[in-house]
């Protein structure tokens, strides 16, 4: 019987991101059906690639060499969607990765629920970005985009907890700070679908963060952690740098981030 972790392996060694997003999307259906019916898929286990497949194209550069575009130009637009397509596949991958990649840890299954929901979201993120880009007479593949965006993970592929902290709780946290000027640029050109999909993204990476929130501060509980000490400690080994305000703190608050945990890593030690 095919189990969810031979899904999300199934998602991982897929190269296509539309042909990727179908069959996360029909995964996810398929586990939401059989939860329903309280006949939930076995989570089973599976050993999840280094890295996933990905299309022959984009080219991958240095973020240091992928070229800048004004804003307030067309082209400007074209690559600001271009870089969040681009990011909603990684992030399409990060979420099917996680569930084989701690498969040996035993979680609740509405870890999985959340996690399946999310996956599920991510690719109907990166279906409205390239919806938009194909509307602009650009697709995904068509400009350069950020090698790198697989750090996290692989740098976390032995630490969940280090996972959550710096997946959704740092990186998917950024998302909300960044996203409404995005929305904002887009209003100003008119360009009515690209605010709509902006927004569907907006709405549904709050419930991101707060998965990671929640299941972060589980793991703390079950080995009986201070989740602020432990996240500092996670984000201060795991990702590189300081972040940086300013922050969206009405979000982050919604999504169960509270102040004391992102501000004091606004400095780096
Ligand atoms: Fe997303
Ligand atoms: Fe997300």
């Amino acid at each position: 019987m095919t189990t969810l972790c031979d899904m999300a392996v199934d998602v991982l060694t897929t190269a296509d991101g539309r042909e990727k997003t179908a069959k996360s999307r029909d995964y996810a259906a398929q586990w939401f059906v059989a939860r329903d019916t309280d006949t939930p898929i076995a989570i089973g286990t599976a050993n999840p690639p280094l890295r996933p497949a990905r299309p022959d194209e984009p080219k991958l550069l240095d973020p240091r060499d992928v070229p800048k575009r004004k804003p307030g130009s067309p082209q400007g637009r074209i690559a600001l969607l271009h870089a969040v397509a681009h990011i909603e596949l990684n992030a399409v991958d990060l979420h099917w990765d996680i569930i084989p990649r701690f498969a040996h840890v035993q979680m609740p299954l509405g870890f999985y629920d959340d996690w399946v929901k999310a996956a599920d979201e991510e690719s109907k993120h990166f279906n409205l970005m390239c919806d938009c880009l194909e509307e602009m007479g650009s697709y995904y593949g068509d400009l350069p985009a950020h090698a790198g965006m697989w750090r996290a993970a692989e740098d976390t592929a032995e630490d969940f907890m280090g996972r959550l902290a710096v997946v959704p709780m740092v990186l998917e946290a950024r998302g909300l700070d960044v996203t409404p000027g995005m929305i904002e640029v887009f209003r100003k050109a008119d360009a009515t679908s690209a605010v709509a999909a902006l927004e569907t993204i907006y709405a549904e990476e709050v419930g991101h963060v707060a998965y990671g929130s929640k299941w972060f501060h589980f793991l703390c509980g079950r080995h009986e952690k201070d989740p602020k000490d432990a996240f500092h400690a996670l984000v201060r080994t795991y990702f590189k740098g300081a972040l940086k305000p300013p922050f969206n703190e009405e979000k982050r608050a919604e999504a169960g981030l509270p102040p004391d945990f992102y501000w004091p890593l606004t400095e780096s030690v």
